[in-house]
C-alpha cells in the first residue's frame, strides 16, 4: 500500500505522511519545495523511525509528472495537498496561482488516468462556501462565488476532480478544511511560514516569541458575541488523521459515490479573542495585541456540520482549542533562532 502524498513536506502533509506511516502505509512524498525545507523528511523519520521516499517534482510540469509515474509503478492511492495557499498573494498573483494548483491537479490525474490508479484525496478548503447563510455549514451549502483565486482554484479543482471521476477509474474524496492549526506532539513538524505570517496562530506564537511586536485583531465590531470574527479551528494532527481514514476508504472501496464530500473541522466556532485567551492559558503569559480594522475579504463567522464525516466516514476529532495552543506553542519554542 504505497501512498504518493504531494506536498508530502508541507504543513498538512508532513503531519498526514507521519500518519500514514504509523497506519502501515508506505510513502512517497513529491514536494518542490517552494514553501517547505527537505529537513522535514529527516524529522518524519525521526518520529516515525521510517523514511519515506522523497522526490523533488514541479507538479506543474507534466512531463516530469509522468516520468514519475512510470517509474513508480507501485503506487495504489495519492493524497494530493500540493498548491500555493496565500489569500492575498493569489489576488496580487493570480496566474501563478492559477497556473501551479490547476495544472499540478492536471498533472496528477493525468497520471493516475494512465496508470490506472483509483484513489485521490484532495485537499480542499472551507472558503468554496464563502460566508454561509446558515450555521453550521452542511456539504450541501450552495458555493459562493470565491472572491479570491486562491479560493477560485480550490472550488475549480473539485469540478476538475469530479468531471474526471465520472468518466475514469479515479474515485475521489474531496476534504473541506476548516481552520488547521498546532502542531505534532513531537516539536518535530510543524508550520513554517515564509516570512510575516498571514494566518492567526502562528503570528500569535511568533509575537508571544518576540519575533513580532503586536499582534493586530482584525476587526471588534463583527455580529459575534465578542466582536471578533468566529472560526473553526481543527488540530492538524486531527485533521491528518482524516485524510487516512478518507484514503482507506476508497481503497476498500467503501466509498459509496465516485465523489464523496466531508467538512472537516470540529464543529466548533472560536473567536480570535477566545484563541488569545486559550493562548494565554496555556502559556502561562499576556499576549500584546491591539484592535485593527477588518481585513478585507475576511467573513465573519464560519463553522462545520461535521455529522457526515462522523458518521459517513466514522472520524471524530480528539483535540480541544487548548490542545492546539499548546502544541503550536511547543512548537514555536523548538524553532526557536532556527529557519530565519
Ligand atoms: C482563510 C481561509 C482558509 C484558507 C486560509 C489560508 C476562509 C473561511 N478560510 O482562513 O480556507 O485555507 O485562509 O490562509 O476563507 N486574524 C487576525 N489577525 C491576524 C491574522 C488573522 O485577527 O494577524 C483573524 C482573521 O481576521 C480571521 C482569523 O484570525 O478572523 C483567522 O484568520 P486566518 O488564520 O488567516 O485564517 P482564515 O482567513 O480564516
Amino acid at each position: 500500500m504505497r501512498i504518493l502524498v504531494t506536498g508530502g513536506t508541507g504543513y498538512i502533509g508532513s503531519h498526514t505522511v507521519v500518519e500514514l506511516q504509523q497506519g502501515g502505509f508506505e510513502v512517497v512524498i513529491i514536494d518542490d519545495l517552494s514553501n517547505s525545507y527537505a529537513g522535514v523528511v529527516d524529522n518524519i523519520e525521526k518520529i516515525t523511525g521510517v523514511r519515506p521516499g522523497f522526490e523533488r517534482i514541479d507538479l506543474s510540469c507534466e512531463e516530469k509528472v509522468m516520468d514519475f509515474f512510470l517509474r513508480n509503478n507501485g503506487i495504489s492511492g495519492v493524497i494530493h495537498f500540493a498548491a500555493f495557499k496565500a489569500v492575498g498573494e493569489s489576488v496580487e498573483q493570480p496566474l501563478k496561482y492559477y497556473r501551479n494548483n490547476l495544472l499540478s491537479l492536471i498533472n496528477v490525474l493525468k497520471g493516475m488516468e494512465m496508470h490506472g490508479i483509483s484513489p485521490i484525496v484532495f485537499s480542499s478548503s472551507c472558503t468554496v462556501y464563502g460566508q454561509p447563510d446558515m450555521l453550521p455549514v452542511t456539504e450541501n451549502s450552495p458555493l459562493k462565488k470565491a472572491w479570491s483565486p486562491y479560493g477560485h482554484t480550490k472550488q475549480v479543482s473539485e469540478e476538475i476532480i469530479a468531471n474526471t471521476a465520472s468518466v475514469t477509474q479515479i474515485n475521489s474524496i474531496l476534504l473541506r478544511y476548516f481552520n488547521p492549526i498546532g502542531a505534532h506532539d513531537s516539536a518535530l513538524i510543524g508550520e513554517l511560514p515564509i516570512g510575516i505570517p498571514n494566518n492567526l496562530v502562528p503570528f500569535i506564537t511568533q509575537t508571544a516569541i518576540g519575533k513580532r511586536e503586536c499582534l493586530s485583531v482584525f476587526g471588534n465590531d463583527y455580529n459575534t458575541p465578542d466582536g471578533t470574527a468566529v472560526r473553526d479551528y481543527i488540530h492538524v494532527v486531527d485533521l491528518a488523521k482524516a485524510h487516512v481514514t478518507a484514503i482507506s476508504r476508497l481503497m476498500k472501496s467503501e466509498n459509496r459515490q465516485k465523489v464523496e464530500i466531508f467538512n472537516i473541522g470540529t464543529g466548533n466556532g472560536f473567536s480570535v479573542l477566545e484563541v488569545i485567551q486559550s493562548f494565554e492559558r496555556i502559556s502561562g503569559q499576556k499576549l500584546n495585541y491591539r484592535f485593527a480594522p477588518r481585513r478585507p475579504g475576511d467573513i465573519e463567522k464560519v463553522w462545520a456540520d461535521t455529522a457526515l464525516a462522523n458518521h459517513v466516514l466514522g472520524w471524530k476529532t480528539e483535540k480541544n482549542l487548548d490542545d492546539m495552543m499548546a502544541s503550536a506553542w511547543k512548537w514555536e519554542k523548538s524553532i526557536r533562532g532556527k529557519y530565519e
